[in-house]
């Protein structure tokens, strides 16, 4: 399987967004994650459309859009205009989860289903077939620079185990707290997405990057 590095600009420097976005580009990155907050489903506000607007199309790089947005259908249509290419919602932010995600697929984009580190991850049963990508949160949402929850190995594994034994090859994307030290270990357990904010865009970006795609090469 396919191994892809998404970058998350929460933690990036917006002076020079662009030139940051180039830079994991050029060094192997092949998505930007892209991380909206609506002070309501999390306590922090984030960015949202003009800024994903302003940044499709810098770098040749998939948009992919995760939502920690209550009712997050209200969005979906604007976000696929300006430039998602995959749009992620909250299982428990949604009211009504299998219309979310034929919405999203309505406006022509993959639709990934992320769960926070306290739901089962049984609750994605009746959605296994109905979404792209899997989004484990291995932080609480809201911030970036969080410790990986260690008890989320078992759920990517678990995950993983459902979605073989159903012959159904979706990405499993992992979100907090990943740095070169756990990647190795979250690959093994079973995802081939990684976002990774702070282990990005601290220090030295393309180095990080490069780091981060050696390693992922390596377990594909
Ligand atoms: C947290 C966000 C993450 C965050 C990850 O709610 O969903 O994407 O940016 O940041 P790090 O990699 O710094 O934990
Ligand atoms: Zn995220």
């Amino acid at each position: 399987m396919k191994n892809i590095l998404a970058p998350s600009i929460l933690s990036a420097d917006f002076k020079i967004l662009g030139e940051q976005l180039r830079t994991t580009e050029k060094a192997g990155a092949q998505y930007i994650h892209f991380d909206v907050m609506d002070g309501m489903f999390v306590p922090s506000i984030s960015f949202g459309m003009p800024v994903l607007s302003s940044i499709k199309g810098v770098t040749g790089q998939t948009m992919d859009v995760h939502l920690m947005v209550v009712d997050p259908e209200r969005y979906v249509e604007e976000f696929a205009k300006c430039g998602a290419d995959s749009i992620t919602v909250h299982q428990e932010a949604c009211e009504d989860l299998q219309k979310t995600l034929n919405l999203i697929h309505g406006c022509g984009v993959k639709a990934g289903i992320s769960i926070k580190p306290g739901t089962a991850v049984e609750t994605l049963i009746p959605y296994l077939d109905q979404a792209e990508m899997f989004l484990i949160m291995s932080v609480e949402p809201g911030f970036g620079g969080q410790a990986f929850i260690p008890e989320s190995f078992g759920r990517i594994r678990h995950l993983r185990t459902l979605l073989e034994e159903r012959g159904i090859d979706a990405d499993i994307e992992v979100d907090g707290g990943i740095y070169h030290s756990n990647v190795a270990e979250v690959l093994e357990a079973g995802a081939n997405v990684i976002v990774s904010g702070s282990g990005v865009f601290k220090g030295d970006i393309r180095k990080n990057t490069e780091d981060f795609m050696e390693i992922l090469r390596r377990y594909e």
